[in-house]
């Protein structure tokens, strides 16, 4: 047994507070609670063991990623684990706890100023190019167009959930980032019943939503989130089976956050307090429909504690006119 083996076999909760107020059952997977403390642990694990198996990354090579935090934390773990060196590529505007735990969990890392996709030194291009060009030295893992991240979901995180709800859920609903749980998640649960609704929230800033409304990227806005959002069509994004889109703002995802802290002792990061802004939003939705008690199935996919320089601090969420106070739950239920 390695530190591999606890990666997976998260619980499944239920956010007592919002099922009250929703008439519905609420429920989160507990990636937060994997090595690494996010979702991209079981990206990390199946990429590095299948490029293993596959002849891809070899005893002496390292493995280079440019990812903006949690999965260069679990390809770190992974790394340390299976005797690789691994260095990160990230752009330099992300959560300070994030570079932090890079280099604490045994990544060599690289900040980068943030610019756009197109821009060879954007942080993918940046790992990409150090990877063709010493192609003995690195392994690339490539989270967006390799497959065996959406694996990852599709063997362990949608068949745990399926045995933890015997099979009877309603709505599944996450966010991307590089599809890979979208990906896995839902062809899963298409497969196994089709009448699961699969819903995709995507945060201001995204080019997803209007992607799926409208059939090209384009985004709006801007959001706190991180690790989530996408402006191109990635390979694993392709495999999702969704069947409707909604996007969602900062204050929703900030005022859900700050209420289940509250009442339920539960400190989502921001991607999945988007996630669960939107599980309530569309339970609230049915219950006025005449359709409650209805099961939603969301990801926990990181803890707050990474995000308390952002969601959770008072000061930045002032600067950009946020409210963490609860009065967004005083009109829910009239
Ligand atoms: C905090 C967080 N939430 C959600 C996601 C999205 O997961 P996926 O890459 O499987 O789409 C990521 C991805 O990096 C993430 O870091």
């Amino acid at each position: 047994m390695s530190v591999l083996n606890a990666i997976g076999n998260t619980p499944l909760i239920e956010i007592p507070s919002l099922s009250k107020i929703a008439d519905a059952k609420i429920m989160v997977k507990c990636e937060n609670l994997n090595p690494g403390g996010s979702i991209k642990d079981r990206a990390a694990k199946s990429m590095v063991l299948k490029a293993m198996e596959k002849g891809l990354l070899k005893k002496g090579m390292g493995i280079i990623e440019g990812t903006a935090g949690n999965t260069g934390i679990g390809l770190a773990i992974v790394g340390r684990a299976l005797g690789f060196d691994v260095t990160i590529v990230m752009p330099n505007n992300q959560a300070k706890e994030k570079e932090r735990l890079i280099e604490f969990f045994g990544a060599k890392l690289i900040t980068v100023p943030p610019c756009p996709f197109a821009d060879q030194n954007h942080f993918y291009h940046t790992a990409r190019r150090m990877a063709e060009e010493s192609p003995q030295k690195y392994w690339w893992a490539n989270q967006f167009e390799n497959l065996d991240n959406h694996l990852a979901h599709y063997e362990t995180t949608a068949p745990e959930i399926w045995q933890q709800t015997d099979g009877k859920i309603d709505f599944f609903i996450s966010a991307s980032g590089s599809g890979g749980t979208m990906g896995g998640c839902t062809k899963f649960f298409k497969e196994k019943n089709p009448q699961i609704k699969t819903l995709l929230v995507d945060p201001e800033g995204s080019g997803l939503y209007h992607f799926i409304k409208h059939g090209e990227f384009k985004a709006v806005g801007s959001s706190l989130t991180e690790g989530i959002g996408i402006m191109r069509l990635v390979a694993n994004f392709k495999e999702a089976k969704i069947d409707d889109v909604y996007s969602l703002t900062d204050q929703e995802l900030v005022s859900v956050a700050h209420y289940v802290r509250f009442h339920d002792g539960i400190t989502l990061g921001s991607s999945s307090a988007l996630n669960v802004a939107l599980a309530l939003k569309v339970a609230l939705e049915e219950k006025k429909k005449n359709n409650p008690y209805k099961t939603y199935v969301t990801m926990w996919c990181d803890g707050g504690e990474r995000s308390l320089s952002k969601l959770y601090s008072e000061e930045f969420l002032a600067s950009k006119n946020l409210s963490s106070d609860l009065a967004f739950f005083e009109n829910l239920n009239k």
